[in-house]
């Protein structure tokens, strides 16, 4: 696996996006336009904030946007965006899991450069026909799988990139949260769509977080996965789709391991932990604790690494934005996927030669994959939580 990619870098110069999505009372559009901000790299200058036409114009107004770049529908967007001599350079799309193909399918076909949310859409050809058209106009993709972010789990990449926990035997990757633990939770507007399988595809739980867990193993270890057995539960009554599922996972290179996921284990806020066990040593990354990560070699005593200190790999210190100890985050790691997409486009622009895996971003094929997981768990869990093959 080879370690590339920045946070700085590039020519300097900030280029022009959009956003679908992150309108009124969401969660995640106006953390990804704080995020963007942090560099300064890109500015906000179009958007279709929501499918109400007031809201739209409400967040427009709030961000200050000129009115004839506020659109009632992404489509008008893309289509005018796509036609301004200063039109957008990317579009970020925010949007619920059903609009994710659509939205992003739009903007592709007039040669704007994406990033979106995960899941990347509900089906395997979807995701594929994103990517065949993303490659036939020229477009850079990026998903927004957030936690490939952090410092810190960048540093775990570059480590066992390095060798330095040897081969990888175990990984044990877990997401455990507790918004969802009674049927009212659905009632508000996060929850509402995330279990409803029209919005959300098939599958809830596994879809929303356990594709970051799963995700983060593949960021972290580089390992291909060979074949997959999931047990999907519902454990409020009414509810359709899953919200605790537990994955057995066995890798091309013969590793195997479990994922778990939960909104429903009361105590766990956004717990998202990673371990991976090598035959030299082991890491174990923390989600909420992700300034550091705990390093243990064969034979030695456990070490806390610290982000920002000596210990720090060359690529992922160079993500690392304060000294040690003045702690980073959601918002810092959700910054160092756009700037390394922002510095991508500059280059694109520049036409500069590029292979868009060497930005350091989390790229289609991770999206696609992420698609694939998602619908192989609900294969083996359909048929009675089978062995099902990956590929
Ligand atoms: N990577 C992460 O850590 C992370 C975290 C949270 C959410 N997400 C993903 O982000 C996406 C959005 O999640 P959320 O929690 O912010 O949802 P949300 O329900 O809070 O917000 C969705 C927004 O989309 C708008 N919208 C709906 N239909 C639209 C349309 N046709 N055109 C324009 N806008 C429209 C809504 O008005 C709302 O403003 C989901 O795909 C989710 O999986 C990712």
């Amino acid at each position: 696996m080879a370690i590339s990619g920045s946070a700085g870098g590039g020519e300097k110069r900030i280029i022009r996006y959009g956003m679908v999505g992150g309108g009124p009372g969401s969660f995640i559009g106006d953390v990804h336009r704080r995020a963007i901000a942090l560099d300064g790299k890109a500015e906000l200058v179009a958007g279709s904030f929501s499918d109400v036409e007031e809201e739209v114009f409400q967040t427009g107004r709030e961000l200050g946007l000129d009115e004839d770049r506020m659109y009632v529908t992404y489509q008008e967007m893309a289509e005018k965006e796509a036609a301004r001599e200063d039109g957008i350079d990317f579009v970020s799309i925010v949007v619920p899991n059903f609009l994710h193909f659509t939205v992003a399918k739009t903007f592709l076909q007039k040669g704007i450069d994406v990033v979106c949310e995960k899941p990347l859409c509900f089906e395997i050809e979807q995701a594929k026909e994103l990517k065949e058209i993303a490659r036939k106009n020229g477009c850079l993709f990026a998903v927004s799988y957030t936690y490939t972010g952090h410092v810190m789990a960048k540093q775990a990449r570059e480590m066992i990139a390095n060798g330095e926990i040897g081969e990888v035997r175990v990984v044990m990757a877990e997401y455990a949260q507790d918004w969802l633990i009674e049927s009212d939770d659905e009632l508000n507007m996060q929850g509402a769509w995330r279990t409803n399988p029209k919005l959300s595809g098939r599958s809830n739980c596994l879809g929303d977080i356990g594709s970051h867990a799963e995700n983060m193993v593949n960021f972290m270890t580089g390992l291909k996965l060979k074949r997959l057995c999931a047990k999907m539960d519902t454990k409020v009554a009414g509810r359709v789709l899953d919200d605790n599922s537990q994955v057995l996972l066995e890798y091309e290179n013969g590793a195997t391991g479990t994922l778990w996921c939960s909104q429903v284990a009361i105590g766990n806020d956004n717990a998202l932990r990673v371990r991976i066990f090598g035959k030299l040593g082991s890491i174990d990354f923390v989600q909420e604790d992700c300034n550091y990560l705990k390093v243990t070699k064969k034979g030695q005593p456990t070490q806390i690494y610290s982000r920002g200190t000596g210990v720090m790999g060359k690529n992922a210190g160079s993500y690392s934005r304060v000294p040690a100890g003045h702690p980073e985050g959601f918002y810092e790691a959700y910054g160092n996927i756009y700037s390394s997409f922002c510095s991508a486009v500059i280059d694109k622009q520049n036409g500069k030669k590029m292979d868009e895996t060497s930005y350091g971003y989390p790229t289609i094929d991770m999206g696609i994959d992420g698609v694939k997981f998602v619908n192989k768990c609900c294969d083996s869990n359909h048929a009675g939580s089978v062995w099902v093959d990956f590929e």
